[in-house]
C-alpha cells in the first residue's frame, strides 16, 4: 500500500535523522531572494530536496532547494533555502510536505521569511513586515481530505497563529535598531501574475498589508501540527494606493529583496538567540 503523508515525512525525518545528530527545534524558511541568510550560520549538514525521500524540487528562480543544519547564535537550527509553491503545480500536500517533515523531526518553532507586495499605504519598498493574521484566498486546501489525528485535529484553531510573543520580540528589536517593521495582515493568491491595479485595491479594501503567493499552506499546516511560529516579509513592490503602483518584473523583486536582505537577517539571528 502507497504511504501517507504521516508515514512519508517519517521517513524523510528518518533519514535526515541518520544522517545528522544536532535535533534542532528551531526551523527557517527562506523565501524568494533570501539565500544569504543561510551564510550566516555555521553549517554542519545540507542536502538538497531531490535526495529526500518523498521531497520534490523547487523550480523558481531565487529557489535554491536545500536542506540545512547548522549552528547559529550558539543554537542548532534547520534553514529550508527555498520553498514549494501552488503556482508551479505542486499540490498543497506537496506544498507542505517540508513542514510534515519538521512536526516528525521535532521542531518546535518555525521561522518564515517570503517577498510581498504592500497594499498598505504607510510600506515603504524595503519595509520589513512581521505578519499577525492572514486573509486565506488560495484555491485549494492543504488539509482537505480525511483528517489524519497523528498530524493534528480536523478543525485548527487559527486565532494567535502568529505567535505574538515572537511578534513582539521581533518588532522591538528591529524598533530599537531603527530598521523599518510593521505589522500587518498577509493576503494569499495563487499567482503566478502579479495583482492588478484593481485586485490591489480591492485586497487593500478587504484589510490586506501585503499580498503574496507562499506561506499560508504553510502556515496552515504547521498551525496543525502545534508549531509556533512567525512570518517575516520583505515588502517588494508597493501597490497601494493606485498611484504608487509600478511595473514589477520577478526580477524586481528579487532584487529589492536581496538589497534588504540584511535587515531581515538581523531580525531573524536576534529571534533565533531569543528562542532557539
Ligand atoms: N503580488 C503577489 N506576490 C508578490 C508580490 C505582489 O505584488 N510581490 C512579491 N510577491
Amino acid at each position: 500500500m502507497a504511504q501517507d503523508i504521516f508515514e512519508q515525512a517519517q521517513a524523510a525525518a528518518a533519514w535526515i535523522r541518520t544522517r545528522s545528530t544536532l535535533q534542532p527545534k528551531l526551523a527557517i524558511v527562506l523565501g524568494t531572494g533570501l539565500d544569504a541568510l543561510s551564510s550566516q550560520f555555521e553549517k554542519h549538514f545540507e542536502v538538497s530536496y531531490t535526495e529526500i525521500p518523498h521531497f520534490k524540487q523547487s523550480t523558481v528562480e531565487g529557489h535554491r532547494g536545500a536542506y540545512m543544519e547548522g549552528m547559529w547564535e550558539g543554537k542548532p537550527v534547520i534553514i529550508l533555502a527555498g520553498r514549494f509553491h501552488y503556482y508551479e503545480g505542486y499540490s498543497m500536500q506537496e506544498v507542505t510536505f517540508p513542514v510534515r517533515v519538521l512536526q516528525q523531526l521535532g521542531v518546535e518553532i518555525l521561522l518564515i521569511t517570503n517577498a510581498s507586495g504592500g497594499t498598505n499605504e504607510n510600506f515603504e519598498m524595503g519595509d520589513l513586515v512581521l505578519v499577525r493574521d492572514h486573509i486565506n484566498l488560495l484555491p485549494e486546501h492543504p488539509l482537505r481530505g480525511k483528517n489524519d489525528s497523528r498530524l493534528g485535529v480536523r478543525f485548527p484553531d487559527m486565532t494567535n497563529s502568529y505567535d505574538p510573543e515572537i511578534r513582539k520580540l521581533g518588532l522591538d528589536f528591529a524598533r530599537s535598531q531603527n530598521i523599518r517593521i510593521h505589522e500587518g495582515v498577509y493576503v494569499s493568491l495563487q499567482g503566478p501574475n502579479l495583482e492588478t491595479p484593481a485586485e490591489y485595491d480591492f485586497l487593500h479594501r478587504i484589510g490586506g498589508d501585503l499580498v503574496g503567493m507562499s506561506t499560508v499552506p504553510e502556515v496552515i499546516v504547521a498551525r496543525h501540527a502545534g508549531i509556533r511560529l512567525a512570518v517575516l516579509s520583505v515588502i517588494s513592490n508597493v501597490c497601494y494606493p493606485p498611484d504608487r503602483i509600478q511595473e514589477t518584473s520577478g526580477e524586481d523583486v528579487v532584487n529589492v529583496v536581496k538589497e534588504n536582505t540584511h535587515k531581515a537577517i538581523r531580525v531573524i539571528q536576534h529571534l533565533v538567540q531569543k528562542l532557539a
